[in-house]
């Protein structure tokens, strides 16, 4: 038998083209975007170089933007006024909250050019920072949560949000919202269920990203990173309770947990390379122990190659610019 030689399809450049395994492509990149109320300027977010909290008129130059990169989504997230926030997050599912304003001017940029999906959580909106209503004892309430949890879908789907995102881990939170969108006629309004997510510290720089208020960690809802099967029985109950995609978070860390869930589900299944997963090559890139495009292509194929049919990532316009086979 003659020697097997693997090398011979990593000869030229064509030829490991020719015989890539994954490929990522523009249109199934989402880029998370901040609006924040009360700014009269983009305003930088120091954990995060490149990323901005936009105010809505630059939401508007960068939706249309991120619709001319040929991205598949944008992700958006809300920063209210520090006043405006209260125990119950009321303004999360208020029209002229920001957030929900910030859906209409994208809408009314972009209309059906780009998926607008909309981040359905609390902590944005709670002056506690919890993801959700907090009982007497100070826990979060799950039953009372999935409440809001269904006006703030409502709310986003009348601002136009073609996908709603519940991110807080609640239980029954996807068959609620499915009713609840069904039942206020938003039948067409999709659900990208945040199934299997971690309490990370990789979200770090996203809580400076929307200023939030939160002490204390969320290890009373979010999974316990250890937990490796438990990420699978919560896609698995996202899917039978209706969710039209499934999405693990964090990515790259969780490589493990998004191959099951891909290999289980059947519907598309999204990852979410996270705030400190950026921010951590920025960091590197900054110092040059690291080569900041190529470690982030690698990070977002390796995603897919993983599993990932999305991947929501900050670097989604510029893995798109640099795109080249
Ligand atoms: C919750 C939410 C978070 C992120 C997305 N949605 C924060 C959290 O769960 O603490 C993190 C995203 C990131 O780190 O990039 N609304």
């Amino acid at each position: 038998m003659t020697l097997v030689r693997p090398r011979r399809l990593r000869t030229t450049p064509a030829m490991r083209t020719l015989v890539r395994e994954t490929r990522v492509h523009p249109a199934q990149l989402v880029l998370p975007v901040f609006v924040a109320d009360g700014i009269d300027a983009e305003r930088p977010i120091a954990s995060m170089p490149g990323v901005v909290q936009h105010t809505l008129e630059s939401l508007r130059r960068a939706a249309w933007a991120a619709a001319e990169a040929g991205l598949g989504g944008l992700m958006l997230f809300g920063v209210p006024r520090e006043d405006d926030k209260d125990a119950a997050g009321t303004c999360g599912a208020d029209p002229e909250g920001i957030l929900n304003r910030g859906l209409r001017a994208v809408r009314d940029e972009v209309g059906d050019a780009i998926v607008v999906m909309a981040d359905t959580c609390l902590d944005e909106f709670t002056d506690h920072g919890h993801c959700g209503l907090l009982d007497a004892g100070g826990r979060v309430d799950n039953d009372a949560t999935v409440e809001a949890y269904v006006r703030l879908a409502v709310a986003q789907a009348d601002a136009g949000a073609h996908v709603v995102g519940p991110s807080g881990m609640m239980d029954g939170q996807v068959l609620a919202i499915r009713e609840g969108l069904d039942a206020s006629g938003h039948a067409d309004v999709a659900i990208i269920a945040y199934a299997a997510k971690y309490a990370s510290a990789f979200f770090g720089p996203f809580r400076e990203a929307v200023a939030s208020s939160l002490h204390g960690d969320r290890r009373a809802y979010q999974q316990d990173p250890a937990n490796r099967r438990e990420g699978l029985r919560e896609a698995l109950l996202d899917l039978a309770e209706g969710a039209d995609m499934v999405m693990v978070k964090p990515a790259g860390y969780y490589l493990d947990v998004l191959a099951d869930v891909a290999a289980a589900s059947d519907v598309p299944v999204a990852a979410y390379h996270v705030s400190g997963e950026y921010a951590m090559v920025c960091a590197a890139a900054e110092r040059g122990w690291i080569d900041r495009d190529a470690a982030l292509a690698e990070a977002v194929t390796s995603i897919v190659r993983a599993g990932a049919d999305i991947v929501l990532t900050y670097a989604a316009l510029e893995l798109a610019a640099r795109r080249s086979e």
